[in-house]
């Protein structure tokens, strides 16, 4: 060891400053957590990593548990290491009228605003025809990647019988799926030898029916490996090194177009033309600047999330590919889009959903079963129509305010609760607080300011 310190003190204080820290970080790992009961799991967080400031000990999660022990087991066996469960607000939007069907719309969002204006766009909009919409296509991808150190043209000319055996080596895991009517769609080779040396990727397309179909996908994906090994080795004398299999999230012909219109006589509002025109111009806007892109989209996935999430379908996914697919002109652009021709106003989306409504979570979350059950049993595709119609009313509303009262008038008071909630505000306090507020501006002081004169 190197030591740069001048005296013999300094240096054992350092030598002990090194023991130390490293001896009480170390203290801090643990091995096989997961073997650990719940309750010894909270007990040394408790030592370990939690300050009770709050006078509050870790014993409050046990009013987290479910009082039903098994939904608890349900709950736990989602996860791993598990020591409590974490509650999200479970709300409706209702009055969706689309295609002519009433959906009263389950949303888990913890933004205050989210739900209120989720709803207040279904109701403005049933009143003038509804949302309309319309699956586009529903074919889910997956890759194989691999290297191979042959002839490029050895292996195109063997890939028409390469895919015929990776189809029948398959079967035994695709029958069920090719029964429901979906299955394999598709192979395509890939050469990517200009870019990486050797490398090469089967494409593939899959029809999942109601399932999201990651399962599906990714089985079939590996069993497409092995074969491919074999296979290749035996035709050509040159076995490939497959590198991974992998269904992609980007899912471009999954797609739903959802759309709104009206004549702009039918806002009944004698200003409309003016803020058609307006609310047009700010659309636009997210089309061109990605600044702005990227928030106008965050509006539209606050309602598309929430959706997502009250069916228990994979969030992530559905962000990944919303967010590749609004930059799949090279720029980054709003989802949604707007014209006034005419006189007519038109306000459309068009989004990648691969969603489920069989398998998953879909089934064994009792809230999401709730959710499908609320939403009339739908398929996948009926879904991904509500989905998208839910994310461009959300976009609908959003701009709305923006280009009208702006938004913080409304958000505002729904945040209101919130730190009433906070400041644990008694129920007459929150009463007087909400009239106190209901023409001035709310923020966290002024509304400590507030409650303390009020108790004092
Ligand atoms: C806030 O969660 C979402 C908005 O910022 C979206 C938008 O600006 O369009 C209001």
């Amino acid at each position: 060891m190197i030591c740069l310190c001048d005296s013999k003190n300094q240096f054992v204080h350092s030598l002990f400053f090194i023991f130390n820290t490293s001896f009480f970080s170390m203290n801090k790992t643990i091995n096989g957590f997961y073997k650990l009961t719940k309750e010894q799991k909270i007990d040394w967080l408790a030592q370990h990593f939690y300050q009770n400031t709050e006078g509050r000990d870790l014993g409050f999660l046990q009013s987290f548990q479910h009082p039903d022990a098994e939904f608890q087991r349900i709950f736990d066996g989602f996860s791993e290491n598990t020591i409590a469960n974490f509650p999200m607000p479970y709300g409706i939007a209702p009055n969706f009228l689309i295609n002519n069907k009433v959906y009263a719309v389950p949303m888990v969002i913890e933004e205050s605003s989210v739900v209120a204006a989720a709803s207040s766009g279904a109701k403005y909009w049933s009143e003038r025809g509804g949302f309309h919409a319309e699956v586009l296509g529903t074919v889910k991808v997956g890759q194989v990647h691999f290297t191979w150190s042959g002839e490029g043209d050895i292996l195109r000319g063997c890939f028409e019988e390469t895919k015929k055996v990776l189809i029948a080596e398959s079967e035994h895991i695709t029958a069920n799926m090719t029964q429901r009517g979906g299955g394999i769609l598709g192979i395509e080779l890939i050469d990517f030898t200009d870019q990486e040396a050797d490398y090469y990727q089967l494409r593939c397309t899959f029809e999942t029916c109601d399932s999201m179909g990651a399962n599906f996908i990714n089985s079939v994906l590996e069993q497409f490996g092995q074969t491919l090994e074999w296979f290749l080795a035996e035709k050509t004398g040159i076995e490939p090194v497959v590198v991974m299999c992998i269904l992609s999230n980007f899912t471009p012909n999954c797609l739903v177009r959802a759309w709104v219109e009206c004549d702009i006589e039918d806002f009944h509002h004698e200003e409309a033309a003016f803020y058609a025109e307006k609310f047009r111009r700010a659309v636009r806007i997210a089309r061109i600047d990605p600044y702005r892109a990227v928030t106008h989209n965050k509006g539209i996935m606050n309602g598309i999330d929430a959706v997502v999430l009250a069916t228990a379908n994979d969030f992530r996914a559905i962000e990944a590919c919303a967010h590749a697919f609004a930059a799949r002109d090279g720029q980054y652009r709003s989802l949604s889009d707007c014209t006034i021709e005419n006189g007519r106003f038109k306000f459309w989306i068009d989004m990648p959903l691969a969603l489920g409504t069989v398998g998953g979570l879909t089934s064994l979350h009792p809230l999401a079963r709730l959710s499908l059950d609320i939403l009339g049993k739908p398929s996948a595709a009926e879904l991904m129509q509500v989905v998208a119609v839910v994310g461009l009313a959300q976009n609908f509303a959003a701009v709305r305010s923006l280009v009208t009262t702006g938004i913080q008038k409304g958000h505002m008071k729904m945040h209101l609760t919130n730190i009433l909630n906070h400041l644990a505000a008694t129920e007459g306090e929150a009463t007087a607080a909400q009239q106190y507020f209901d023409n001035k501006t709310v923020s966290f002081t002024a509304v400590r300011t507030f409650l303390d004169s009020v108790r004092t």
